[in-house]
């Protein structure tokens, strides 16, 4: 596969990073994942936007222009396509963009005038099979235990690694968790609410990550005249729910029809889900 790494591009099992990148030491450091639909970026400039909000959180400069990193992820693509010996308009692709605060010795305090490390990857857009999408998939509930930065696209990813794990220990797809009794996000993913053919999402604040979908799923719903309201959203109303959505880059957007074991309505993927489903794919083109 290929990637970039400091103004190189190479295979990806030949790309090295220092043991002292501040990523590696402390996950000093924030990424996108950028989906790529027949060889070109969704919502590039939205990407470009969140990335420089969450580099303006850690106190980074952006080491490249918004034209340099679009220039950077077409190289990719079109590196990728030629390898699968596809042109780049026939392939989809997942783009992952980081950028860390660069090598020093360690030190928690932040090193003046060091270089950050800039590294991207690409690999093929995984397809959720349609079976997966009829029956919808089973997703388990957890305390949200992470920190309240959690509108920072941070690498520090522990709390959601062992967030995400407690619903794959129930094989379950994504772990929807709450904070004080109110919803927050999925592990890798929001999570959305549909009752009384409303989509109810929570407040963009500090304690989710607002993800691209926001943006879209806000957008089809107003195409499709559905009410679309952000505001905190209880535990009870959750369990409660008509339909449970999920999205992401990767999952689009997915039905949630288990959670923690009880069906979500009536068990199956809703009217909304699938306006929304079939919105989406039509936005991708
Ligand atoms: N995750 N919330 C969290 C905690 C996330 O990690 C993500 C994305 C989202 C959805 O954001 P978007 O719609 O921009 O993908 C919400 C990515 C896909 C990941 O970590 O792989």
């Amino acid at each position: 596969l290929p990637c970039y790494l400091n103004g190189e591009f190479s295979k990806l099992r030949d790309a090295r990073i220092s043991v002292l990148d501040r990523g590696f030491i402390f996950g000093d450091g924030v990424y996108e994942v950028v989906p790529v639909y027949r060889g070109r970026p969704f919502r590039f400039a939205e990407h470009m936007a969140r990335l420089d909000r969450s580099l303006g959180e850690l106190r980074i400069s952006n080491p490249m222009p918004h034209e340099q990193w679009r220039a950077l992820v077409q190289e990719l693509v079109d590196r990728y396509a030629r390898m699968k010996g596809a042109p780049a308009a026939e392939t989809d692709q997942i783009v992952y963009l980081q950028v860390t605060r660069g090598v020093a010795m360690r030190d928690h305090v932040m090193p003046k005038g060091i270089t950050p490390t800039v590294f991207a990857m690409t690999n093929q857009l995984y397809i959720y099979p349609a079976e997966v999408r009829e029956r919808g998939i089973a997703c388990v509930t957890a305390e949200d235990f992470r920190w309240k930065k959690a509108h920072v696209k941070s690498i520090s990813l522990a709390g959601a690694v062992l967030a995400r794990q407690l619903s794959a220990d129930e094989d379950a797809v994504e772990t929807v968790m709450f904070r004080d009794g109110f919803l927050s996000e999925g592990s890798g993913s929001n999570i959305w609410v549909v009752k009384d053919g409303e989509v109810l999402g929570p407040p963009t604040d500090n304690l989710v990550l607002e993800g691209i979908r926001y943006g879209v799923i806000g957008e089809l719903c107003r195409q499709h005249g559905i009410p679309f309201t952000l505001r905190r959203i209880t535990r009870e109303e959750v369990l409660a729910a008509d339909e449970i959505l999920v999205s992401s880059a990767t999952k689009e957007v997915l039905p949630c029809t288990v959670l923690d074991g009880k069906p979500v309505g009536n068990g199956r993927p809703g009217p909304i889900y699938q306006k929304l489903y079939a919105g989406y794919q039509r936005a991708k083109q």
